[in-house]
């Protein structure tokens, strides 16, 4: 091929991120060849010994690239093969499209379970100030109107919740990204006597994939991996508009500590949300990488085409960009500071209390709509009168998910509970790889 596209074809610069899964696969097939008695000990030996060494020189960025190795997989290879000639038979019954589907899935894995840590620490962190905070006032909001009061805690787990959520969805990520696609060979299996369960069993996945052509052609494990990048930065953006908006001095509902806030070049008084604000934008690169992988997939015929190549840049980006933002959104939840007065007094609104009064009506048989008719025109009159306080409000709406205080104390509690429990989960996981 001509340099300038070796150049444009050549991927190494993104999947160099693959080779501790690209020396593990490797590992993991060259112990299938054994048990197929298609290397002798040895042979397995010397290339378990070579693949130790070339993740040695690529951990220690000690690994002389040559201009031929057009991807991760021909370099380890290349490289394996210098070391030892046993490298040479390493290769039977795969190709780089089984080997690159299955270095992606073992990349997705623990990429998932980053993702679950990292959203453990984010939960947790909106889970002790929501339980440190479960009786503070505060105007719940519709339209950015002021509309009934609920509490500090509340709102915060109301946050807390979508992100449990997206948790589950990388948990699903997990699962999918969890099979072996080794063994599928470029696409038609090989017919070679290799037990696919030795690999699946060296590298701890569940599952074997059920046909050779979706083995090497499915990335809808990566698609899963990267809309659960999406649906978090889609939540930390909305948590990182309300600080924004909470941090405002016409709001004034939380003070930015100095750690997470930063000052104007010009402004002398000016304390800034940046971080915040770099949540919400960060959305963006999310959708971004998503829409990038499904646009990559759309219409690709069976099997494996090299448009595949251009998977991991964008799941890559995703991944990185949903670690990255929630260890941001974590640090900035813990150092919020609420500021109980201003709470208060915005909660102290009477209006906030038409609707109870109007469901006062209500409970002594006025039909609601004539209700909501009284009350809206003695408010609209000025002759609204509050039947009772907010927190009154708060102790009679008791049912299941309301923002009553006890309630919402209960809620952070079990919040904390789930989260830790996925914390032990995500400590186990992913198996440890061979090498
Ligand atoms: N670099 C390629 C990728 O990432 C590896 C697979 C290449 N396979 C092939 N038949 N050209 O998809």
């Amino acid at each position: 091929m001509l340099p300038e596209l070796e150049r444009f074809s050549s991927s190494l610069e993104t999947d160099f991120e693959l080779y501790p899964y690209d020396v593990a696969g490797s590992v993991a097939h060259a112990r299938g060849l054994k048990a197929a008695g298609l290397l002798s000990a040895s042979q397995l030996r010397a290339i378990e010994r070579g693949l130790r060494r070339v993740k040695r020189e690529l951990d220690a960025g000690e690994f002389n690239f040559q201009d031929a190795d057009e991807d991760i997989h021909t370099a380890v290879e290349r490289r394996l093969t210098e070391i030892t000639p046993a490298g040479a038979a390493l290769h039977a019954g795969r190709s780089r499209n089984d080997q690159v589907a299955l270095d992606l899935r073992l990349y997705s894995r623990e990429a998932a379970v980053e993702a679950v840590s990292s959203l453990v620490t984010l939960i947790e962190a909106l889970a002790k100030k929501a339980a440190d905070h479960a009786d503070w006032l505060m105007p719940g909001y519709t339209h950015l109107q002021r509309a009934q009061p609920i509490t500090v805690g509340h709102h915060l787990l109301a946050h807390a919740e979508p992100l449990l959520r997206d948790l589950v969805r990388f948990v699903h990520a997990f699962e999918s990204a969890n099979s072996v696609p080794l063994g599928s060979g470029a696409l038609a299996g090989t017919t070679l006597p290799i037990d696919r369960r030795v690999a699946a069993k060296e590298l701890g996945m569940a599952d074997l994939s059920p046909n050779s052509v979706d083995a090497v052609s499915d990335r809808d494990f990566a698609l899963e991996l990267a809309f659960a990048c999406v649906s978090v930065a889609t939540h930390l953006s909305r948590l990182g508009e309300d600080i924004v908006i909470w941090a405002s001095s016409e709001f004034g509902f939380v003070q930015l500590a100095d750690e997470v806030s930063s000052g104007s070049s010009l402004m002398p008084q000016k304390k800034n949300p940046d971080i915040a604000e770099l949540l919400r934008a960060r959305a963006g690169r999310a959708l971004g990488s998503f829409v990038t992988l499904a646009t990559v997939l759309k219409g690709l015929p069976l099997a494996y085409d090299r448009d595949l190549q251009e998977d991991k840049p964008a799941l890559f980006s995703a991944v990185a960009n949903a670690l990255e933002s929630l260890e941001a959104a974590a640090l900035l939840v813990d150092h919020l500071a609420f500021d109980q007065k201003r709470l208060e007094a915005a909660a102290g609104d009477p209006a906030l209390l038409a609707t109870d009064a109007a469901e006062a009506l209500a409970l002594s048989g006025v039909p609601f709509r004539r209700a909501h008719e009284r009350v809206g025109r003695q408010v609209r009159n000025g002759e609204f009168a509050a039947p009772g306080d907010a927190r009154a409000s708060l102790a009679k709406r008791d049912q299941p998910g309301a923002p009553n205080v006890r309630r919402v104390g209960a809620r952070a509690r079990a919040v904390s509970r789930e989260a830790a429990s996925w914390r032990r989960w995500s400590e186990r996981l992913p198996p440890p790889l061979p090498l």
